[in-house]
């Protein structure tokens, strides 16, 4: 039989209302048992020393871009769930945008294949339209059988009315969400950063916060209408964070995401086109940045998401305007939640690991995820959250090297990562 014992860690759990040390049984995938400490003594095969860490539910990340099929060269499922790992994600929940876009069943089954490779759990996210060309929908019944946990074009948003109000009345009968890039492309066409001085010292054209707002406020009035729900991706304004609010007080179901360079980075940080700084939505204002930290801290947002965007050297080492959209993030974004949200803005422990957790487990319906309750998958993320260390790129997992974050000293690091009962990533 296959077990393992954590013993002496703090577990927090946030879906079981746990914070306080005690021992996690896994045995078979699954969590066994969680009791006082000593309690499961000799009940396992192995044990896992967690004195002074953090025991939470595995992570999950809503919000990334594997590149397989048709992209090998930027990331592959392989290499990207071995980011994921060593960032302390035990999920990934694969946009779409992919060559061929995953618009099928075929594509959506390839990628959960074992020929793959992946080293944590693989959740596809599914074109809404064929080609994610917002034309016709595609076939969300089967696509759900096939495993998609969620609808989307990201990387484009679903712009027609009709679309919108066809997709959130077919998602919301299957209990699946539309997951929504909300921009305005009407108001972005030539922009590669955010409207602001930054902008204007650089004489580039920038993206107005509206082109945000506009389309999760015409969201939320579908969403009303048709009961279906919408994920807002990578929210980054302060006025779109508003509408949410005011969704959500009025009973639209409808949630949002935050990314680790939202709530940390601003335009002001592309100093001189540097394109590591690159992405879209763009790096805002200090004054959006402020009001994500509170709508992180208030519950207006509901999980933390990497955008996790890889770029081969070449795609990036262009003229600001020519190059691609995107930054990598799965290592780094835990480390940057501890260093910056809990220790520099004091957000609780149990609010961070719900924000990559149980929430992100509710809105993509992931079923016995997200909590160490007994019967839950044995999906473990294991964290010392006062342990320095500096990142170094070159030595990532992913295939990738586009992050900002080359050398920078985080306070806090991922020390093990357990999937199915198995630790695939030791610190
Ligand atoms: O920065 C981004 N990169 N934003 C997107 O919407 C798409 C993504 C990508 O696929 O590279
Ligand atoms: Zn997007």
């Amino acid at each position: 039989m296959d077990s393992l014992l954590i013993v002496r860690g703090r577990v927090v759990d946030p879906a079981s209302g746990v914070d306080q040390e005690m021992d996690v049984l896994l045995r078979e995938g699954r969590v066994a048992a969680v009791a006082a400490p000593g309690k499961l003594r000799g009940q396992a095969q192995r044990s896992f020393n967690a004195k002074g860490c953090i025991v939470a539910p595995g992570f999950i990340d809503l919000h990334v871009h594997l590149r397989e099929p048709g992209q090998a060269h930027k990331e592959t499922i392989a290499t990207g769930t071995a980011a994921a790992a060593a960032g302390g994600f035990t999920s990934v929940c694969a946009m779409p945008n992919t060559v061929p876009v995953n618009d099928s069943a075929e594509i959506t089954r390839w990628m959960q294949a074992p020929e793959r490779g992946a080293l944590v759990n693989v959740f596809p996210v599914v074109a809404a339209t064929v080609g994610s060309l917002g034309e016709k929908l595609t076939d969300f019944a089967t696509l759900k059988k096939a495993g998609a946990v969620g609808v989307t074009d990201d990387g484009r948003p679903i712009l027609s009315d009709r679309l919108m109000h066809d997709a959130l009345h077919a998602a919301g009968k299957l209990n699946i969400p539309v997951v929504q890039h909300a921009e305005d492309t009407h108001m972005t066409a030539d922009c590669s950063m955010n409207l602001g001085a930054t902008s204007f010292r650089l004489g580039l054209h920038g993206m107005p916060n509206a082109a945000e707002a506009n389309i999760v406020e015409r969201d939320i009035a579908l969403a009303g209408a048709t009961r279906g729900h919408v994920h807002v991706a990578h929210l980054s304004t302060r006025e779109a964070l508003e509408a949410v609010h005011r969704g959500k007080k009025a009973g639209v179901r409808m949630t949002a995401e935050v990314t680790p360079h939202h709530f940390t980075l601003v335009d002001e940080n592309v100093g001189d086109f540097n394109t590591h700084y690159k992405m879209n939505p763009p790096l805002r204002s200090l004054a959006d940045r402020a009001a994500l930290i509170e709508g992180i801290a208030d519950g207006t947002i509901d999980a933390i998401a990497t955008d996790h965007a890889p770029h081969a050297f070449h795609e990036k080492q262009v003229e600001f305007e020519r190059a691609a959209f995107g930054i990598t993030g799965l290592e780094t974004a835990v480390a940057i939640a501890l260093t910056v949200l809990h220790r520099h803005f004091n957000l609780p422990l149990w609010r961070m690991v719900e924000l990559l957790s149980a929430n992100p487990a509710r809105i993509f319906g992931l079923a016995r995820r997200g909590s160490l309750a007994p019967g839950s998958h044995a999906d473990v993320t294991i964290f010392d959250p006062k342990k320095k260390w500096t990142f170094d790129a070159s030595q990532s997992k992913s295939k990738s090297r586009n992050t900002p974050y080359d050398g920078w000293s985080f306070t806090g690091k991922i020390v093990a990562t357990i999937v199915d009962g198995k630790v695939i990533y030791e610190g």
